[in-house]
Protein backbone atom coordinates (compact mmCIF):
# COMPACT_ATOMS: atom_id res chain seq x y z
CA UNK A 1 0.00 0.00 0.00
CA UNK A 2 1.13 3.13 -1.05
CA UNK A 3 0.26 6.35 0.89
CA UNK A 4 1.89 10.17 -0.44
CA UNK A 5 2.41 11.69 3.13
CA UNK A 6 2.89 15.24 1.83
CA UNK A 7 5.37 17.99 -0.10
CA UNK A 8 9.04 17.53 0.57
CA UNK A 9 9.30 20.88 1.81
CA UNK A 10 7.21 19.97 4.82
CA UNK A 11 9.96 17.52 6.03
CA UNK A 12 12.70 20.03 7.47
CA UNK A 13 16.65 18.56 6.38
CA UNK A 14 18.24 15.96 8.88
CA UNK A 15 15.18 15.98 11.35
CA UNK A 16 12.55 13.42 12.12
CA UNK A 17 8.69 13.91 11.68
CA UNK A 18 6.54 11.68 13.16
CA UNK A 19 3.27 10.51 11.42
CA UNK A 20 0.52 7.69 11.68
CA UNK A 21 -0.06 5.93 8.42
CA UNK A 22 -2.64 3.32 8.87
CA UNK A 23 -2.34 3.07 12.25
CA UNK A 24 1.36 2.64 12.43
CA UNK A 25 3.67 5.66 14.10
CA UNK A 26 6.27 6.51 11.59
CA UNK A 27 9.22 8.52 11.83
CA UNK A 28 10.06 10.50 8.17
CA UNK A 29 13.22 11.51 7.84
CA UNK A 30 14.60 13.90 5.17
CA UNK A 31 18.15 13.76 4.33
CA UNK A 32 19.39 15.68 1.89
CA UNK A 33 18.20 14.66 -1.53
CA UNK A 34 16.82 11.17 0.49
CA UNK A 35 13.97 10.32 2.55
CA UNK A 36 13.73 7.35 4.46
CA UNK A 37 10.96 5.67 7.20
CA UNK A 38 11.49 4.56 10.31
CA UNK A 39 8.59 2.54 12.62
CA UNK A 40 8.43 4.43 15.85
CA UNK A 41 9.44 1.38 18.16
CA UNK A 42 12.88 0.59 19.18
CA UNK A 43 14.33 -3.06 19.34
CA UNK A 44 15.58 -2.98 22.52
CA UNK A 45 12.45 -1.81 25.05
CA UNK A 46 9.56 -0.63 22.40
CA UNK A 47 10.90 2.92 23.34
CA UNK A 48 9.69 6.15 21.20
CA UNK A 49 12.57 5.37 18.79
CA UNK A 50 11.39 8.04 16.64
CA UNK A 51 11.70 11.34 18.95
CA UNK A 52 15.44 10.41 19.01
CA UNK A 53 17.87 12.92 16.94
CA UNK A 54 19.12 11.90 13.79
CA UNK A 55 22.72 12.64 12.94
CA UNK A 56 25.70 11.26 10.22
CA UNK A 57 27.44 8.10 11.30
CA UNK A 58 30.48 8.56 13.61
CA UNK A 59 33.02 6.49 12.33
CA UNK A 60 36.99 5.83 12.59
CA UNK A 61 39.12 8.25 10.53
CA UNK A 62 41.58 7.51 8.02
CA UNK A 63 44.64 8.29 10.79
CA UNK A 64 44.46 5.93 13.70
CA UNK A 65 42.66 8.06 16.94
CA UNK A 66 40.86 10.09 14.67
CA UNK A 67 37.02 9.93 14.10
CA UNK A 68 34.74 10.92 10.84
CA UNK A 69 31.40 12.06 10.29
CA UNK A 70 29.87 9.83 7.40
CA UNK A 71 27.24 12.39 5.95
CA UNK A 72 25.84 9.59 3.98
CA UNK A 73 25.14 7.28 6.37
CA UNK A 74 22.26 9.08 9.07
CA UNK A 75 21.52 7.54 12.01
CA UNK A 76 18.81 7.60 14.83
CA UNK A 77 19.76 7.66 18.40
CA UNK A 78 16.85 6.03 20.62
CA UNK A 79 15.81 8.92 23.54
CA UNK A 80 15.47 6.10 26.24
CA UNK A 81 19.06 4.34 26.28
CA UNK A 82 20.78 5.89 23.34
CA UNK A 83 20.60 2.80 20.96
CA UNK A 84 21.47 3.92 17.28
CA UNK A 85 19.87 2.83 14.25
CA UNK A 86 21.08 2.98 11.03
CA UNK A 87 17.65 4.83 9.02
CA UNK A 88 18.82 3.34 6.09
CA UNK A 89 18.65 -0.32 6.94
CA UNK A 90 17.46 -0.26 10.49
CA UNK A 91 20.40 -2.04 11.38
CA UNK A 92 21.90 -1.22 14.89
CA UNK A 93 25.27 0.37 14.65
CA UNK A 94 26.72 -1.99 16.97
CA UNK A 95 25.59 -5.17 16.64
CA UNK A 96 23.42 -6.63 13.42
CA UNK A 97 21.47 -8.53 15.15
CA UNK A 98 19.18 -5.95 16.33
CA UNK A 99 17.03 -4.27 13.76
CA UNK A 100 14.08 -1.36 13.64
CA UNK A 101 11.40 -1.82 10.77
CA UNK A 102 12.04 0.17 8.31
CA UNK A 103 9.51 1.17 5.05
CA UNK A 104 10.22 1.89 1.55
CA UNK A 105 10.38 5.76 1.07
CA UNK A 106 11.05 8.12 -1.78
CA UNK A 107 9.86 11.71 -3.79
CA UNK A 108 7.74 11.54 -6.74
CA UNK A 109 7.40 14.71 -7.86
CA UNK A 110 8.14 16.57 -5.29
CA UNK A 111 5.68 14.26 -2.81
CA UNK A 112 6.53 12.12 -0.01
CA UNK A 113 5.32 8.43 -0.72
CA UNK A 114 5.67 5.87 1.30
CA UNK A 115 5.01 1.95 0.64
CA UNK A 116 3.92 0.06 3.58
CA UNK A 117 4.57 -3.15 2.14
CA UNK A 118 7.59 -3.13 1.34
CA UNK A 119 10.97 -2.70 3.64
CA UNK A 120 14.14 -0.44 3.27
CA UNK A 121 14.90 2.39 1.21
CA UNK A 122 13.55 3.36 -2.13
CA UNK A 123 15.57 6.04 -3.94
CA UNK A 124 14.13 8.61 -6.09
S1 LIG B 1 14.13 1.45 24.30
FE1 LIG B 1 15.37 2.32 22.78
S2 LIG B 1 17.35 2.21 23.57
FE2 LIG B 1 16.13 1.26 25.06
Amino acid sequence: MTVDIGHVDDFVDKTVKLVTIEGREIGIIRWADEVYAVANLCAHQRGPLCRGAVAPRLQGGAEPGTMELDAGAPIIACPWHGWEFDVRTGQAVWDERYRVRTYSARVVEGRVVVDLGRRGHASR
